[in-house]
C-alpha cells in the first residue's frame, strides 16, 4: 500500500531504461567534463568514506565515463575491480581509458542493467553507485538495492552518491530539468533514499551531504550485516 503511493505520486513511476540509454550512449564523448565540474568532490569524500582497502574485489554500478572507476583502480590496485553501465558506449570508454591508464590492474567494465547483475551471490567486498537512483522508476529502486544486497559478501559495504536536495533553488531548476528530459535527468530521491537502504536490509553507517558549487550530494555508506 505504502509503495503503491509513493509511485502514484513518483515522477519517474517506470524506469524509461531504451531512452536513458540512447542519451548517455551520445553523451560518452563529453560527459567526462560534467563529472570533473559536479561529481568530483563527492567521489573523492565517497572513496574516503567506503573503507576500500587495496586488494578488495570492488564493484561500481553506472561507471559513467569512468572518472569514480579510475579513483577505484588507483586505491584497489592489487585487487578487481569491475564496472558495469547501461549505456554500452560509456562501458566501452571506460574500459579503454582504464586499460590505458592502469596497464597492469584487474579490471573489466560491461554494458550491463544495475537491474539484473550478472554476479554470483557474496562476490564483493565493496560496491560503489554514483548518480543512477534518480535514472530508476521506485519499484526498480528497490529490486536493485535488493540485487545490490545479494551481490555483497556480508560485512561488505555499498557507497552511494544521490543528489542533494538541500539546495531549495537547486530543486527547482532540477525539476524543471527533469520534466524536459526524464531519460537524462530523472528526479530526485535523496531525502527518502535512508529509508529504502535500510528497507533493503542495509545498516547506514555513514550519511553526508556537500556541495560543489551550485551541485548538492548526498552520499551515504552502509553494510550489509
Ligand atoms: C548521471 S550518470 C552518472 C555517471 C557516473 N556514475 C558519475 O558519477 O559521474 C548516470 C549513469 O547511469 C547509467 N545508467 C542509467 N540507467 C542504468 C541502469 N539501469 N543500469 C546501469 N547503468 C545505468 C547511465 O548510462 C549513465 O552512465
Amino acid at each position: 500500500m505504502q509503495t503503491a503511493v509513493a509511485l502514484r505520486t513518483d515522477k519517474l513511476p517506470q524506469t524509461i531504461a531504451a531512452r536513458t540509454q540512447r542519451v548517455y550512449d551520445h553523451l560518452a564523448a563529453v560527459y567526462p567534463a560534467s563529472t570533473f565540474l559536479f561529481h568530483s568532490k563527492a567521489h573523492k569524500q565517497a572513496l574516503e568514506m567506503s573503507g576500500l582497502r587495496n586488494g578488495m574485489s570492488v564493484l561500481e554500478i553506472a561507471t559513467g565515463s569512468g572518472e569514480m572507476f579510475r579513483r577505484i583502480i588507483k586505491a584497489n590496485s592489487i585487487g578487481y575491480t569491475c564496472g558495469v553501465d547501461l549505456s554500452p558506449n560509456m562501458a566501452a570508454r571506460t574500459q579503454r581509458v582504464a586499460r590505458r591508464k592502469f596497464p597492469a590492474a584487474n579490471l573489466d567494465c560491461q554494458a550491463v542493467d544495475a537491474r539484473v547483475l550478472p554476479f554470483r551471490c557474496d562476490a564483493f567486498d565493496a560496491v560503489f553507485c554514483c548518480y543512477l537512483f534518480e535514472l530508476l522508476g521506485g519499484a526498480d529502486i528497490e529490486s536493485t538495492l535488493e540485487e545490490i544486497h545479494r551481490v555483497m559478501k556480508p560485512r561488505a559495504t555499498f557507497t552511494m552518491v544521490l543528489i542533494g536536495q538541500h539546495t531549495r533553488l537547486f530543486n527547482k531548476a532540477y525539476h524543471v530539468a527533469g520534466s524536459l528530459v526524464p531519460a537524462f535527468w530523472g528526479r530526485q530521491v535523496a531525502t527518502k533514499f535512508p529509508e529504502l537502504v535500510k528497507r533493503a536490509n542495509f545498516r547506514i553507517v555513514e550519511d553526508i551531504q556537500l556541495r560543489q558549487g551550485f551541485y548538492p550530494s548526498r552520499i551515504l555508506t552502509a553494510r550489509k550485516d
